[in-house]
């Protein structure tokens, strides 16, 4: 029997491995799931593995915050004495972050084949700690479940053959199943006092752009005048730049500065909102799914495809721009009419990809 490991750690990576959980369960293959403790919080960790229904992870290594390079080493020792004293057969890793990239060495250097979800996704910015991350994970995985035609082509570029697949997007799956079980979870349209297709979310968590105080003030100034109502729900990251700056989070009325959600609220919000300001990178593709316009909060995405169809605008975080993207995109919604491509694959990508692995 098949020994599997599943290492998860941050809030993507609960989301993306919702599916593929869901059927190796229910296989014969022995499965584990270990979590690095990137994310600790309850409503960053423990509620995804509540709402999305994940198998308890048998360790924690409790890795936490700290610069790359710590976080990454911490999950790089934890992971490796797991993997020599259990000696798995696959290693199951997810998306672009610290604990994705020090599972990926750990087993890489064991030479225990690394099956990596999303593999392929580029933004083409080597500032990002995630498009590092991504292109060491990608070179070194046996197998690289691709989200997308795109992804596959990036590895092509790059002279990475062998392990690109295109199977579709994990999150599709997970968003699906979310849409087809929430029915206004907490009352939250009435909690925030919001009407549906009147207000507007916001996520904001990249390290960039927690970088300049005044820049993010002023973004947040902008929202604080806008026509309609934003919801922010803060990411621990942005929360703790601001309040070490002496942000006033009481200050307006029209900026409703919330905790993180959990997946079926902010999905909820999200199918109800009129637009939605991000700059992450899921929220981004889940909008698309949505039919709701998404502003991006960087200048690339890793999720091209979306700006190509009209579903999304690359803002930056520069204000004007910003502004300019709203009015665009309240004066002239992209066109409904047609029914929605969609790059990322029809439902069924994890169980493409176990099947595609011959391990059911
Ligand atoms: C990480 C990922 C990013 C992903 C994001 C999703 C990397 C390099 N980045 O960024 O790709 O989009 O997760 O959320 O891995 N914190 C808490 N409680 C928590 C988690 C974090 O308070 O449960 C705070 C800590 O102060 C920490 C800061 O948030 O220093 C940043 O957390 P970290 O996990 O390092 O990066 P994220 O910004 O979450």
């Amino acid at each position: 029997m098949k020994k599997i490991f599943s290492i998860v750690g941050a809030r993507p990576h609960f989301i993306k491995a919702a599916p593929l959980m869901e059927i190796l369960s229910e296989s014969k293959l022995e499965l584990k799931t270990i979590h690095t403790g990137q994310h600790y919080d309850t409503n960053m960790s423990d509620i995804f593995f509540d709402q999305l229904k994940l198998p308890t992870p048998q360790i924690n290594l409790g890795v936490g915050s700290g610069t790359h390079a710590t976080q990454t080493s911490q999950v790089m020792t934890g992971v490796e004495k797991i993997l020599i004293d259990e000696k798995p057969d696959f290693v199951i890793v997810y998306g672009d972050t610290n604990s994705t990239l020090g599972a990926t060495l750990a087993a890489a250097k064991l030479y225990i084949p690394i099956i990596h979800v999303e593999g392929g996704v580029r933004c083409e910015n080597k500032k990002m700690p995630e498009e590092i991350n991504r292109a060491i994970i990608d070179k070194l995985a046996f197998y690289n479940a691709c989200p997308s035609q795109l992804a596959v082509d990036n590895l092509h570029k790059e002279g990475i053959f062998n392990s690109a697949n295109f199977v579709g997007d994990f999150m599709f799956d997970t968003y699906c199943l979310a849409r087809s079980q929430i029915k206004n979870p907490n009352n939250l349209i009435e909690k925030y006092n919001i009407h549906p297709k009147k207000f507007i979310l916001s996520t904001i968590h990249r390290e960039e752009s927690t970088k300049s105080y005044s820049r993010l003030e002023s973004i947040l100034n902008l929202f604080s005048n806008l026509d309609y109502p934003v919801i922010l729900p803060l990411h621990p990251r942005t929360k703790n730049f601001l309040t070490s700056n002496g942000y006033n989070f009481e200050s307006n009325m029209n900026l409703k500065i919330i905790e993180p959600l959990g997946y079926l609220e902010m999905i909820y919000l999200l199918i109800n909102a009129k637009l939605v300001i991000t700059d992450s990178g899921g929220l981004t593709k889940e909008s698309f799914w949505s039919s709701v316009p998404c502003i991006t909060l960087m200048d690339v995405t890793t999720w091209p495809e979306t700006v190509d169809l009209g579903w999304n605008i690359l803002a930056g975080l520069n204000t004007n721009k910003i502004e300019d993207s709203i009015s665009k995109f309240i004066k002239n919604p992209p066109n409904t009419s047609t029914e929605l491509l969609n790059p990322y694959g029809d439902k069924g990508s994890a169980l493409r990809m176990v099947k595609d692995l011959n391990w059911i």
